[in-house]
């Protein structure tokens, strides 16, 4: 089964706090964190793995830590590329890319086009993303008239599981059509502390779901 994961990868400050480092030790880690998570994502049924990175609202935060934000961005773009182009990991952006710094928009274009033909995983990375500007954008480019079959294709696909770091119990405006049956699993570790078992934990406790979609149980 290929399933549609969407993590909000959350805890990244509280977890630097908790050691008395810095903010940016902790996106750091994070850093290392969907690295791995990219990794152990494939054996375990993961089609695709949509990470909200940076959200249209993190644009309020204190400038430093938003410049931060986009050097690590660079940074992983610049890194990844080969080894995700060889292991067969499509890379691509949602989120608005008009407000990025202009450094990113190449590397972005290069990832995506070094990535385009990779089949082992769909990695979507959510940056200067709002679900409900995604979704007046997609209603508002249709020409004609606007279906479930037409929203689908220009937001993608249904997600599966949501997954959602640090103790957090909410959507926070990512993926809010995509989600409409999604199951939710929420665990109190912080981002970096999340490794490939706590993944398989979570994938493990959505495979005993019963998903009915508003229809009654098997019997
Ligand atoms: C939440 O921690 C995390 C973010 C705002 C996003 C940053 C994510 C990363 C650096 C992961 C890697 C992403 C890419 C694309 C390379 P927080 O600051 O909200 O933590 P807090 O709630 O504990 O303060």
């Amino acid at each position: 089964m290929s399933l549609h994961v969407a993590v909000i990868m959350d805890g990244n400050g509280r977890w630097a706090q908790r050691q008395s480092l810095p903010r940016l030790a902790g996106h750091r880690a994070g850093v290392e964190t969907l690295r791995r998570i990219v990794e152990a994502a494939p054996p375990l049924g993961v089609a695709t793995l949509t990470v909200y990175a940076f959200s249209a609202d993190n644009w309020r935060r204190p400038e430093q830590e938003v410049s931060a934000l986009m050097m690590l961005f660079g940074a992983y773009l610049r890194k990844e590329v080969r080894r995700c182009a060889k292991e067969g990991i499509r890379v691509s952006l949602i989120g608005r890319r008009d407000r990025l710094p202009a450094n990113l928009l190449p590397l972005i274009e290069d990832m995506e086009r070094a990535t385009a033909g990779g089949r082992n995983l769909h990695l979507r990375l959510a940056i200067d993303y709002s679900s409900r500007d995604a979704i007046l954008a997609a209603v508002n480019s249709c020409g004609g008239p606007v279906t479930r079959a037409v929203l689908a294709e220009r937001l993608g696909p249904d997600v599966d599981l949501v997954i959602r770091t640090s103790g957090e119990q909410r959507l926070s405006d990512f993926l809010l059509w995509e989600c409409a049956y999604a199951e939710m699993y929420f665990t109190s570790r912080h981002w970096p502390e999340f490794g490939a078992c706590d993944l398989e934990e979570a994938l493990e406790s959505f495979r005993a779901r019963d998903r009915r979609y508003g229809a009654l149980g098997a019997a």
